[in-house]
């Protein structure tokens, strides 16, 4: 049940329409908006203009049609149609109170519903379904950078939407955890005689560096060489460097295929690299409250056994063939086909996440796998979808097929328009990032309320400090690369986290302040213009809140939230509520002052955002 009177009466217009000219109108949008003039009415539709055309009568009489059908007086007075054949609708006194009730039954009823819960909250809207959501996606032996950011913020609020509409979430954390790279790493470590039980991130990213740089034979260097003739000397350089390169990547080969093999040394290497890097990753987590946890963790390494059988299937079924000595996927309509095993036998990125949606398919039972991913992985993700609808891995044991749905974002860029580094080049580490975040927020915090005792200050400050960046993300168009600039993340005002949690503490002192006497099942009375407004924001909560979970774009949550502190805002400046004309009043105005907070506080805890009794 929607409590959103637009949704409601457009169900109902659409249900009329169908009444009054059949079943194949089903799909009309039935338009119903917001009225320009509230002279008019409260809402208004214009769906008879588009489908005069279409039932072959004038559009007034089509209107009279859909109004003489429409069952719509349990919450608008009569419609009446205008002019050409507009509909304008008005609210029943009643209707605004009720629906706002309901609201406040919905809110009591969602029971927060955790990640991988069995129970299903009761606010489904739509189907319920088994979600995969595939986010992070670090890298071992690396630190998490800026570029992991979007992955996981996006990928928890999806997430935590998803939930809360009902689905059954399964979180899923594809680390880079396993091939050539990890070997390399290992191979260096050990020929540099390097104490794996000493070491620490920093210096096991030193090595990932060195070992890729180990690994990396110049040849063009020494062609260079050879042609501008620069003497034997030099040219014996080259040739010392490439060979000695290819050595180191014949020695990493060689370690990867023991570990492939289950060699104790080198898995008890990986294991302890592996270990290094997922600690200090689980600190960020913890930084950014994510609700991903280690046992979400399904790195490459997990799908290792699986790759072999997953190309025997391709070949088997004749979805992958072999070409010079390959296996490939020729996608319809692309020039280079899907590579899954090279001619040296080696498996690759590719084939891991054919094996990881088969997993997530056919053994987690996922009806739905949403990647949020970087855009630059578009391409990558278009074949190995298009490769398992081909090899038809995607068929529900019920019919029909499963979604496979690249969540694509763009870049977090310096002020140059560049994808943000530091002032030498290197990415940005994130937790350098999140703490300045913290600290300047801290700042701000002291500076605007230095009565603060210390510790609430420092819980403020990383609230808001992460909550910034968080919500500077989120609140951006998902495919836009965004330029991150501290000062307008941090600012009190504008559609930013500050602002918003800010409103919440403010809106919250309100319902605080309220003398004992206030009644808190008080009738909800809503009749100034600003009291309407505030109410129809409320209601469009759990519409906006499915609309996230289907389209999957964060920034209408956000959107929503700024429209709804400025909706109160506007209320809280022309109502007044402790001290309104009557307890009545007060009474109903307080009641819709805690909704508000209620929601906001939701709304900023669906965004992963921390709420604060005083800031
Ligand atoms: N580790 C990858 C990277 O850093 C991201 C993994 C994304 N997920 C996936 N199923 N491929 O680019």
């Amino acid at each position: 049940m929607s409590v959103d009177p637009i949704e409601l009466l457009g169900r109902r217009f659409v249900e009329a329409i169908v009444a009054a000219f059949g079943s194949e109108f089903a799909e009309t949008d039935p338009l119903v908006r917001t009225a320009q003039n509230p002279q008019f009415g409260d809402f208004q539709s214009n769906v008879a203009m588009g489908l005069a055309k279409r039932v072959g009568r004038n559009p007034r009489e089509v209107a009279e049609a859909i109004v003489e059908q429409a069952a719509l007086n349990d919450v608008c007075e009569k419609a009446e149609v205008a002019g050409p054949g507009f509909i304008n609708l008005r609210l029943r006194g009643d209707a605004l109170p009720r629906l706002l009730e309901d609201l406040e039954g919905v809110l009591k009823n969602s029971e927060h519903p955790t990640i991988r819960s069995k129970t299903r909250s009761s606010w489904a809207s739509g189907q319920a379904a088994r979600v995969g959501v595939d986010l992070v996606g670090v890298n071992i032996a690396k630190q998490m950078h800026v570029g992991h950011l979007r992955s996981s913020i996006i990928g928890d609020t999806l997430c935590r939407v998803l939930a809360r509409v009902g689905n059954d979430v399964i979180p899923q954390n594809h680390l880079g955890d396993w091939g050539l790279q990890i070997a390399m790493v290992i191979a260096s470590l050990r020929r540099r005689g390097v104490d794996l039980d000493r070491l620490d991130l920093d210096h096991l990213e030193a090595a990932y560096r060195d070992a890729t740089l180990d690994c990396k034979a110049d040849r063009q260097a020494l062609e260079a060489a050879r042609r501008i003739n620069a003497g034997a000397h030099r040219i014996a350089e080259w040739e010392a460097q490439v060979a000695g390169a290819e050595d180191r990547l014949d020695e990493a080969k060689r370690t990867l295929v023991r570990l492939q093999q289950g060699d104790r040394d080198i898995v008890s290497a990986w294991e302890k690299i592996t270990a290094i890097t997922m600690q200090a990753c689980y600190e960020i987590y913890d930084l950014l409250d994510l609700t991903v946890t280690e046992e979400h963790n399904r790195g490459e390494s997990f799908y290792r056994e699986r790759l072999g059988p997953v190309v025997d299937e391709f070949i088997r079924s004749g979805v992958a063939k072999e070409s010079q000595g390959a296996i490939v996927v020729e996608i319809e309509g692309d020039e280079t086909p899907l590579l899954i095993r090279k001619s040296d036998g080696g498996f690759l990125y590719a084939t891991t996440d054919l094996a990881a949606i088969r997993y997530r398919l056919q053994e987690l039972r996922a009806q739905r796998v949403i990647y949020v991913v970087d855009n630059r992985q578009r391409d990558h993700f278009r074949k190995v979808f298009e490769a398992i609808r081909m090899i038809g891995w995607d068929r529900l044991p019920g019919g029909g097929r499963a979604e496979l749905r690249h969540v694509a974002f763009g870049a977090v860029c310096g002020p140059d328009g560049r994808p943000l580094k530091t002032r030498s080049g290197d990415n940005i580490r994130l937790k350098d990032l999140l703490l300045e975040a913290i600290e300047r927020a801290g700042a701000i915090v002291r500076a605007k309320n230095p009565e603060l005792p210390q510790d609430e200050q420092r819980e403020v400050a990383r609230a808001v400090g992460i909550g910034s960046v968080k919500y500077a993300d989120l609140s951006t168009h998902l495919i836009k690369d965004y330029i991150f600039a501290w000062d307008r993340m941090l600012a009190f005002e504008g559609n930013t986290g500050a602002y918003l949690q800010n409103q919440y503490v403010r809106i919250r002192s309100i319902g605080r302040k309220a003398p004992d006497g206030v009644r808190a099942d008080a009738p909800f009375l809503v009749s100034a213009a600003e009291e309407k407004a505030l109410a129809l924001a409320l209601l469009r909560y759990p519409g906006t809140i499915s609309s996230v979970a289907e389209t999957l774009e964060p920034h209408r949550l956000c959107q929503y939230l700024y429209d709804l502190a400025g909706a109160f805002s506007v209320f809280y400046t022309q109502c007044p509520v402790l001290k309104a004309e009557t307890t009545a009043l007060r009474d109903a105005r307080v009641r819709l002052a805690r909704l508000t907070e209620r929601i906001l506080g939701d709304g900023l805890g669906l965004l992963g955002i921390r709420t604060l009794e005083r800031m």
